[in-house]
């Protein structure tokens, strides 16, 4: 089933691809789709790129029911354009809407209306080694009304932006700060939603962290503050005496699609890999007899970053000797490749657009 589009009339000059940095262009056009309790889901279209207009009581300025998504299409190296494991997203946005009680969205429907927005703005795949266009869907509850329940209407949108490197660094190992003093989310929050209050709530931490000359945070579990369980747009694995562990699933961190697709690649290269408990400590002591090999970040964004340094109560690890480790390689090597098409797509993660 296609979605009417509209085409703009004054289509944007493409920026270069050395200029892009993160989520900064957007394409000439974005996916609508508005819900009313009256209509369900209704009137789907491709439109130009445009500012919206939105009543000031609309209940996502007030209490912040807005969730959202990020995935990326790509460029291969024979030319086709295809993205990756997408059906996760919009999985992961109707888990998301449940939680914030927001109608849940026909994940057919939306992975067939971005596939066609895809296609119309086609051209604005950048194709150079290290970009992609970046997708951000996103349901914003727009009723205007200050009661503090959930809304009766919602937008859905779908807007795509060509990008650079998430981190500045690229490829080449981050600085990352371990927060004590704020906490991202507690079991039972919101933590495991891609909901904008949890990002909201995390800014604090990384303008310190900034200021400190560290790219992000490395939260602490929300009741303890001693288990590790996600970096600000990141999943975050360690590589400890030949062993790969990351923080589990416990409700409070994000699944990121990545984590789950790089946690796959390592059981298909033998590689061994834990998801557990990691307690700070744990990282502390390995680094200290020597054993903490590698630290890296996985997400759509981040791609695989490696961490090089990392700042836990005054004292500055370095990881690796701040350069990137053999399975950090590996997995940004196995993942671009898939992505760009160099290798084969043995786990079926890829759709190619016709
Ligand atoms: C992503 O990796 O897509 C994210 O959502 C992280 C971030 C830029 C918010």
């Amino acid at each position: 089933m296609s979605v009417p589009v509209t085409l703009t009339t004054s289509p944007k000059q493409k920026p270069a691809a050395d200029s892009l940095g993160f989520g900064k262009f957007f394409t000439d056009h974005m996916f609508v789709l508005d819900y009313s309790s009256a209509k369900g889901w209704h009137d789907g279209r491709i439109i130009p790129y445009e500012p919206i207009s939105l009543d000031p009581a609309s209940k996502v300025f007030h209490y912040g029911q807005a969730i959202f998504e990020g995935l990326k299409a790509y460029i291969t190296v024979d030319g086709e354009a295809l993205l990756f494991r997408p059906d996760r997203n919009f999985a992961r946005l109707n888990h998301s809407a449940e939680r914030l009680c927001i109608p849940a969205i026909d994940e057919q429907q939306a992975l067939e209306a971005l596939k066609q927005l895809v296609e119309v703005d086609r051209a604005w795949i950048p194709a150079e080694a290290g970009t992609s266009l970046y997708i951000r869907p996103f349901i914003i509850a727009t009723e205007a009304d200050l009661g503090v329940d959930e809304s009766t209407e919602y937008k859905f949108i779908i807007i795509m932006s060509p990008s650079g490197s998430y981190y500045a660094e690229g490829i080449n190992p981050v600085k990352i700060m371990v927060e004590k003093k704020y906490v991202r989310a507690v079991v039972g929050g919101t933590g495991e939603a891609k909901t904008s209050g949890n990002y909201a709530s995390s800014l604090i931490s990384s303008k310190e962290a900034h200021e400190q000359g560290y790219s992000q945070t490395l939260w602490l579990d929300g009741k303890e503050n001693k288990y590790v369980e996600e970096v600000g747009s990141m999943n975050i694995f360690f590589k400890i005496n030949g062993t790969v562990v990351t923080p589990e699933l416990t409700g409070s961190i994000l699944p990121g699609i990545t984590r789950d697709s790089m946690i796959q690649v390592l059981k298909h290269k033998n590689i061994p890999i834990e998801e557990r408990h990691i307690a700070i400590d744990e990282v502390i002591d390995a680094h200290t007899n020597g054993t903490l090999e590698e630290v890296f970040g996985t997400g759509t964004a981040a791609v695989i970053s490696p961490v090089g340094r990392l700042l836990w109560e005054g004292e500055e690890l370095v990881i690796n000797n701040e350069e990137i480790g053999d399975v950090s390689q590996l997995l940004y090597d196995t993942l671009t490749g898939i992505q760009s098409g160099k290798i084969n797509d043995d786990f079926n993660w890829t759709i190619r657009l016709t």
